[in-house]
């Protein structure tokens, strides 16, 4: 089972058993993480907006259109950001790390 990394905004980091095939809102949402997630993956809240760390972005399944669209309308928007209900967990992605943005508040 790949294991990865939540930083919380206060910098706590966070080491998740995480299944494949499971979204990182899924993930983050059964292990506590304070994350929204409104629309329930649907690409309708930018509310589930996550940074990707170090190399990993580049190892990540491009976004969509529509996930870059939805990801314009999230706070604290980085280079590498994404939404977490668009990304499925898979092996290769065993270690990967990834923080909540800064300004949490979503809407
Ligand atoms: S949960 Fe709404 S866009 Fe991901």
């Amino acid at each position: 089972m790949p294991r990865i990394t939540f930083i919380a905004r206060d910098a706590t980091a966070l080491e998740v058993d995480a299944p494949d095939g499971w979204t990182l809102l899924q993930i983050a949402r059964a292990d506590a993480i304070d994350i929204e997630g409104a629309c329930e993956g649907n690409m309708a809240c930018a509310t589930c907006h996550l940074v990707v760390e170090g190399p990993w972005y580049d190892r990540l399944p491009a976004p969509s259109d529509d996930e870059e669209g939805m990801l314009d309308l999230a706070y604290g928007l980085t280079a590498t950001s994404r939404l977490g209900c668009q990304i499925t967990l898979t092996a290769d992605l065993d270690g990967l790390v990834v923080r909540l943005p800064e300004n949490g508040e979503n809407f």
